[in-house]
Formats: C-alpha cells, sequence, structure tokens
C-alpha cells in the first residue's frame, strides 16, 4: 500500500516516537553521565517547522500515533506551541508525551485544552533520597505534585520506573501499592545499555525476576489484558484502582508486534532503538530534497528494518551506544 509503512516480517509501523531535544534538567545515572555530556548545537537540531513537516509526511504514510520524546520536550522553548501545531494533522489519531515530570500546572492546563489525554511520566523511586540518587537532582517532591496534578486533571499517566539492583529495589512494593489508591499504570522497565558511559552490566532484575519477586509479595497478582502492540506486560491486583506492568527492555521479547519508528532531534530515522541511524531526514530536507524523496527514503529505511533488537543491535556492534536522552527513548 502507498501510505503504509511496512516491512518485510509484515509488522506496520503507524507509531511514530519524535525526539525534540536531547537536552535534559535531570541526569538520570542509566540515561547520561552526571558531567560532561556533549549537547548538540542548536543550528543542528531540526526547527519546529522541519519537525512539523516531517510528521505530516509520516502522518501521509499511516502514522497514526505520535509520542513526543526528549530529552526532556519541556526544557525546549515553544514546545507548547508545536504541540498546538501537531494537532492540525488530522489523521493523527493520538498524541502523546514522555516527560521527566517538568511540566507546568499551566502547561498541563493547556495540554488537556489541546486533547492531549496520556502522558507518561518517568519516576524511578518514591523515596526523595533514592529519587535524588537516580536522577541527581532534588525535584521528587515537584515530579510528585505535577503527576498529582495530571491524575487530578483526568489524564490517563503510566509511569516509567527503571528497575536497578543497586538502586530502587525497595521501591517496587510502593510502587504496586500506589496503584491502590491512584489509577496509574506503572511500569517497571528492565534497564537498557544507553547511559552515554559504554558502561553496563547485564540486568539481574531482568522481566523474569521482577515477576517473580512481586508476586511473591502479591499471590493474588492477576493478568491483564495487554493492548496489541505493548511493549508491557500487565498486571492488577484484585480491587487496586490502577494496574502495573512490565517492559522486557532489554530482553526484548516484543519485537515481533514492534509499530515504532523513531526520529531524532538531530533527524537520524531508526528502526530499532537498538540499531543504528538508517538515515537523516534533517540532511536531505535541508539539501533540498521533495516530498517525495523523502516518503522514498523513509519506505526505504522501514523495509530493512531488522527482526528483533537483538539483530540491530549487532549492527551498531562496533559503535559506542549512546544517551538514551540522545536516541528519544
Ligand atoms: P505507550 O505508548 O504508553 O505504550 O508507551 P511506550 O512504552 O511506547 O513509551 P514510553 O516512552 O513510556 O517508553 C517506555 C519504555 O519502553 C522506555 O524505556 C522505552 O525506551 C521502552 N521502549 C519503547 N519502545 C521500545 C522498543 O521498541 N524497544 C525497546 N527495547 N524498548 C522500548
Ligand atoms: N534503560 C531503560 N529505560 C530507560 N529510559 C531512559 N534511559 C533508559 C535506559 N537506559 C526510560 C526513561 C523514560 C523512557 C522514555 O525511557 O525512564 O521513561
Ligand atoms: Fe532526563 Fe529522561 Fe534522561 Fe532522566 S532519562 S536524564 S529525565 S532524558
Amino acid at each position: 500500500m502507498e501510505n503504509e509503512l511496512i516491512d518485510r516480517y509484515g509488522r506496520k509501523l503507524d507509531y511514530l516516537r519524535l525526539s525534540v531535544t536531547d537536552r535534559c534538567n535531570f541526569r538520570c545515572y542509566y540515561c547520561m553521565p552526571e558531567e560532561g555530556m556533549d549537547f548538540v548545537q542548536r543550528k543542528a537540531l531540526l526547527t519546529y517547522e522541519e519537525l512539523d513537516y516531517l510528521t505530516g509526511i509520516f502522518v501521509k504514510l499511516g502514522v497514526t500515533k505520535i509520542r513526543i520524546t526528549g530529552g526532556e520536550p519541556f526544557v525546549r522553548k515553544g514546545i507548547m506551541d508545536f504541540f498546538t501545531k501537531l494537532r492540525q494533522h488530522q489523521d493523527l489519531r493520538e498524541i502523546t508525551l514522555t516527560s521527566n515530570g517538568s511540566i507546568s500546572e499551566d502547561q498541563i492546563q493547556q495540554l488537556k485544552h489541546l486533547g492531549i489525554k496520556k502522558i507518561n511520566i518517568s519516576l524511578d523511586a518514591l523515596d526523595k533520597q533514592r529519587f535524588f540518587e537516580i536522577t541527581r537532582r532534588d525535584k521528587f517532591d515537584e515530579v510528585f505534585h505535577c503527576i498529582l496534578t495530571l491524575l487530578k486533571q483526568g489524564f490517563y499517566v503510566k509511569l516509567n520506573c527503571v528497575v536497578d539492583g543497586n538502586k530502587n529495589i525497595a521501591d517496587i512494593i510502593p510502587f504496586v501499592q500506589l496503584t491502590a489508591d491512584y489509577p496509574l499504570a506503572v511500569r517497571f522497565l528492565e534497564e537498557m545499555p544507553f547511559n552515554g558511559t559504554g558502561k553496563f552490566e547485564i540486568p539481574e532484575w531482568n522481566h523474569l525476576a521482577l515477576y517473580d519477586y512481586i508476586a511473591s509479595h502479591f499471590p493474588e497478582i492477576q493478568k491483564i489484558q495487554d493492548g496489541k502492540n505493548s511493549t508491557s506486560v500487565n498486571y492488577q491486583i484484585p480491587g487496586y484502582q490502577g494496574t502495573f506492568g512490565i517492559i522486557p527492555a532489554f530482553s526484548r521479547t516484543f519485537c515481533g508486534t514492534c509499530n515504532r519508528i523513531r526520529l531524532s532531534a538531530t533527524g537520524e530515522l531508526r528502526t530499532c532503538l537498538y540499531g543504528p541511524p538508517v538515515t537523516n531526514l534533517r540532511d536531505i530536507l535541508r539539501a533540498g530534497a521533495n516530498k517525495e524523496s523523502i516518503m522514498t527514503e523513509i519506505r526505504n529505511a522501514v523495509v530493512k528494518k531488522e527482526k528483533d533488537g537483538f539483530k540491530a543491535e549487532e549492527l551498531n556492534s562496533k559503535t559506542p551506544k549512546k544517551s538514551m536522552s540522545f536516541l528519544g527513548g
């Protein structure tokens, strides 16, 4: 089909993860080093006009869901105007975003008026001190307040919690307990090798260990249905308002149903988080390419999408792993 992106394994890619900046006001250990981050120059970033133009092309190619990511999207000036612009793409059924919780009350109101309903927030600890050790910023209260405001305003909120054996095991059960009183979806993630330091150990707390640990505390745990392209395997404790899930982000058990394509803030197009960029749409656009040739470039990239994250990683084995803030998550 002309207006669909289908790879050679028959997967339809209709979910674009669009990063608007590689910058962030936090310094989460699993994403970037505390000091010495080399953020890209402003002119290397896709402008909002370019981002909007490329979004239009992806929508023409069948993308119906877009997630704005960073870095932290709310550190880029003008982000609210960009959301307003995105709303004008009629065929975009869902606009979502992932943030670290640095969203002001005013911005929350504006997001609500724009009809944005689902927001994912990164939160790895419910304990202030552990939050500080993980993010290297003393911002727990602000982030938690943001989450409560979002819930009060009727947003559907998911929390992403990256689990590390040395950092936040003590938070796992409190996170599950949080779903007793709040209609939240908490998701525990395996750590991935994108901390920008080149050092990484295979996570001991993988999805199986996480499940066993939670199930041993909550024998009444119940499996609930997962969405068609869900990255998380989801559960609920009977009677609790919210749900929780486990994302095998490192084990990569969900690649068979992957519907995602990623554009970095500098225009790198990736068909897998673990793989190298297949092309750079910023460069092609700035060299004067027309819409049709950009579409052809995207289609050609999609055709080459690897079967899974392990195959994609093989193509990337010689280059040092980038920071997640650059990849866009
Ligand atoms: P929903 O659209 O709400 O299902 O969210 P999402 O899981 O697509 O997005 P989110 O930004 O909240 O990501 C949650 C975690 O899943 C992040 O750590 C992502 O990097 C990870 N993730 C998302 N897509 C992929 C993927 O294609 N491969 C891997 N390995 N991890 C992914
Ligand atoms: N491993 C797993 N998840 C990560 N995230 C950022 N870096 C990593 C990593 N190295 C998560 C953040 C955010 C999402 C987009 O990606 O917690 O919620
Ligand atoms: Fe910032 Fe998110 Fe990276 Fe943490 S994970 S440093 S919040 S971009």
